[in-house]
């Protein structure tokens, strides 16, 4: 399974990568914001400082919902930099512009998806990656990994190669649970990936592993 940060800061981007865990980073607008990025220049230079800072797939989001204005957009995004994957929202003309950028080698990432329908359309259209949001699923009071589940099925099923990305993960067991699953890939926030990393008993055993070596050396 791939690891990716679901984040546009710079510093949680390196702090993953220096891990050496971490495969590709997602963005989407809320994201950019958060990191106080806005003007259309300054967001194209940002996109550029996060493919210099990772190698790996980088998805950047058009803001465009018509599809001509997708197409002009995504060009442009993919121009700057190879590994830029154009990241597009599940709609008719979402769709339209992944099937026109799949034709022409550019990769995508279908992006607000909450059923296994609009996963099969997102496939067909021949997607890169697909991102359904878990933890906004879950937020309704449905299972957001079972819906991971059942569009990795179906894929497997079908031989489609559209990537499942389990995306709007929140927690370290999210992580875990979308594994379990099958997810091809998982984005998640810094914090879930950092949560990964703990377990009493490891911070229980280390510190007595210490204590025993302090021990013997004073006994030498
Ligand atoms: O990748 C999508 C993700 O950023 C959404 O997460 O927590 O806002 O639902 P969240």
């Amino acid at each position: 399974m791939k690891f990716f940060i679901d984040t546009a800061n710079l510093a949680q981007i390196q702090e993953a990568y220096d891990m050496g865990i971490l495969d590709g980073v997602t963005t989407n607008p809320s994201l950019m914001a958060k990191e106080g990025i806005s003007g259309e220049q300054n967001i194209l230079d940002h996109y550029v400082k996060i493919c210099k800072l990772v190698h790996g797939p980088v998805s950047a989001e058009v803001i465009s919902t018509d599809y001509e204005g997708m197409i002009k957009e995504g060009k442009a995004l993919a121009r700057l930099h190879e590994n830029i994957v154009v990241k597009v929202p599940m709609t008719k003309d979402g769709i339209k512009a992944i099937k026109y950028f799949t034709s022409q080698g550019i990769k995508t990432n279908c992006t607000l998806v909450f059923s296994a329908g609009q996963a099969i359309l997102a496939a067909k259209a021949g997607a890169t990656y697909l991102s359904p949001f878990v933890g906004r699923v879950d937020d309704i009071n449905w299972d957001g990994v079972q819906l991971i589940q059942q569009i990795v099925h179906i894929y497997a099923m079908y031989g489609y190669q559209t990537q499942v990305l389990a995306a709007s993960i929140r927690t370290p067991l999210h992580i875990v649970k979308c594994a379990e699953v099958g997810a091809h890939v998982v984005t998640a926030p810094l914090s879930a990936i950092a949560g990964l990393l703990k377990h009493p008993l490891t911070d229980i055993g280390l510190a007595q592993f210490l204590a025993d070596h302090a021990k013997a050396a004073q006994s030498n």
